[in-house]
């Protein structure tokens, strides 16, 4: 790394991934632009975002990609892949299905990384209380097995959503 104390020389890629609805799309809105959209569609092909964040009282920009969770609708997996050094792996709480999937998104990210990518389990949606499928401590206990951060988010009330792209960041750093 040259030019110690550019803030320029810290781009950091990282990836959304995680089933359809999960949230993926409403978390990078909220980070990126503080915006939330209750009737979002489904993201077609792949889109990223570049957000600027304070670590350490240093400038560091991370580029976040986002594609969509159905395979139909999804970027080239080998390109949307490639370079990340974080990943944010979202379910939802109130899904119970998208909580099993995880194992599956875990083996794509490591079949398509190649490094050791930072990476996040996110149980997204937090504010939907009374329809919770999956409780946190379930959550807790796979990320420790799999050697994941863990952190519950809600896109809709904004809870969270910082911490969980601070935390990659905040490693990667
Ligand atoms: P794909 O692009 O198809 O992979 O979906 P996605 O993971 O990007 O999901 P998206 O962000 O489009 O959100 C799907 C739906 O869930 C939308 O109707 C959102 O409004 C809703 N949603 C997203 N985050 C939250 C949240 O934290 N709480 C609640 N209650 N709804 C949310
Ligand atoms: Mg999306």
């Amino acid at each position: 790394q040259s030019g110690e104390g550019q803030t320029e020389d810290y781009l950091f890629k990282i990836v959304l991934i995680g089933d359809s609805a999960v949230g993926k799309s409403n978390l990078l809105a909220r980070f990126a632009r503080d915006e939330f959209y209750s009737n979002s569609k489904s993201t077609i092909g792949v889109e990223f975002q570049t957000q600027k964040m304070e670590i350490n009282g240093k400038e560091v920009k991370a580029q976040i990609w986002d594609t969509a969770g159905q395979e139909r609708f999804r970027a080239v997996t080998s390109a949307y892949y490639r370079g990340a050094v974080g990943a944010l792996l979202v379910y939802d709480i109130s899904r119970r299905q998208t909580f099993d999937s995880i194992g599956r998104w875990l083996n794509e990210l490591q079949t398509h990384s190649d490094m050791n990518v930072i990476t996040i389990l996110v149980g997204n949606k937090s504010d939907l209380k009374d329809a919770r499928e999956v409780t946190t401590a379930e959550g807790k206990v796979l990320a420790e097995a799999q050697g994941l951060f863990f952190i519950e988010t809600s896109a809709l009330d904004s809870s969270n959503v910082t911490a969980a792209f601070q935390t990659v960041v905040r490693e990667l750093f």
